[in-house]
């Protein structure tokens, strides 16, 4: 069944936990949506999954429609989530919301996410107030990555425990449906959970918060040995991708692969046939 803004409140007023994904393209979108992980999220993040960059700054709101698009076409019942890119929204409420239409107009994803708290809050509103369901994004958000002086844990401190629960309530008060708490203590994020009615998603943020995100390759083990400490590794496909490859080459380049049995249609004509063939060919040339 289609998961909607409604099946999350509602998972959280039951007290049940959401889970929820990265994906960037339709083949993976597929598997996702064929389990029961309620949300995928296509996250800037495919700036480095993706792209090959070191951050997320360089990702434009074109290259995360055409990325959006495949997934969304994938979705039957996972709920899509489009992540706002760099300066797509930071201008100015309009600006939020004419980058917000073109997201979910182009992609016929379900939601938008963008990153900040107190200070996108008339963002998140303009956003709202046009039926775009918006899911928040505070706590360690990387593209702030500057700012912060790098990929840094947010919320350590009173000061910064009290700023980060501040920006919790101004994006719910705003309108958004859920937010990301990325690398904030699990203690202020277990708090932050019992003080929202909305759903809270946490990322390196402990075992309390409503539901969970991880980036796909993190946790499939695909990122050549990067892999950040809050991530549990569930499979090894890096290392199995890399075991095929290697076979595949082996046997191109040993003549192992392919053989007659490999071939799209069966040589239909008698061995007679191509040796005149040949000779024809040859006589041709002359
Ligand atoms: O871009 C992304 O994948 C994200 C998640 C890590 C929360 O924002």
């Amino acid at each position: 069944m289609k998961c909607t803004v409604k099946t999350l409140l509602q998972r959280k007023e039951d007290h049940g936990k959401v889970s929820m994904l990265t994906a960037y393209d339709y083949t993976t979108a597929r598997l996702v949506d064929s389990t029961g992980v309620d949300m995928i999220l296509v996250g800037d993040s495919l700036g480095m999954t993706m792209q090959g960059y070191e951050n997320t700054i360089p990702v434009s709101l074109d290259e995360m429609i055409v990325y959006g698009r495949s997934v969304a076409r994938a979705c039957r019942d996972t709920f899509v989530v489009m992540d706002m890119p760099f300066m797509s929204y930071q201008v100015s409420p309009e600006q939020a919301l004419r980058s917000a239409g073109r997201l979910m107009k182009e992609t016929m994803a379900d939601a938008v996410k963008l990153e900040g708290g107190r200070n996108v809050s008339p963002q998140i509103r303009a956003i709202t107030q046009a039926g775009i369901p918006v899911c928040a994004h505070i706590g360690m958000t990387p593209q702030s990555v500057h700012a912060m002086g790098g990929f840094k844990v947010q919320g350590k401190g009173e000061d910064n425990a009290r700023r980060v629960l501040r920006d919790a309530l101004a994006v719910q008060e705003a309108g958004a449906f859920a937010v990301v708490l990325e690398c904030v203590p699990p203690k202020l994020a277990a708090l932050i959970t019992k003080e929202l009615d909305i759903v809270t998603i946490g990322i390196g943020a402990g075992p309390d918060c409503d539901g969970q995100v991880l980036v796909y390759q993190d946790m499939l083990g695909m990122t050549d040995g990067h892999t950040p400490k809050f991530v549990r590794q569930f499979a090894d496909v890096g290392e199995q991708m890399k075991r095929a490859f290697s076979e595949y080459d082996e046997a191109v380049k040993g003549g192992i692969f392919p053989t007659e049995e490999h071939a799209f249609v069966k040589s239909d004509c008698s061995p007679e046939f191509y040796e005149k063939l040949e000779r024809e060919t040859g006589e041709g040339r002359q």
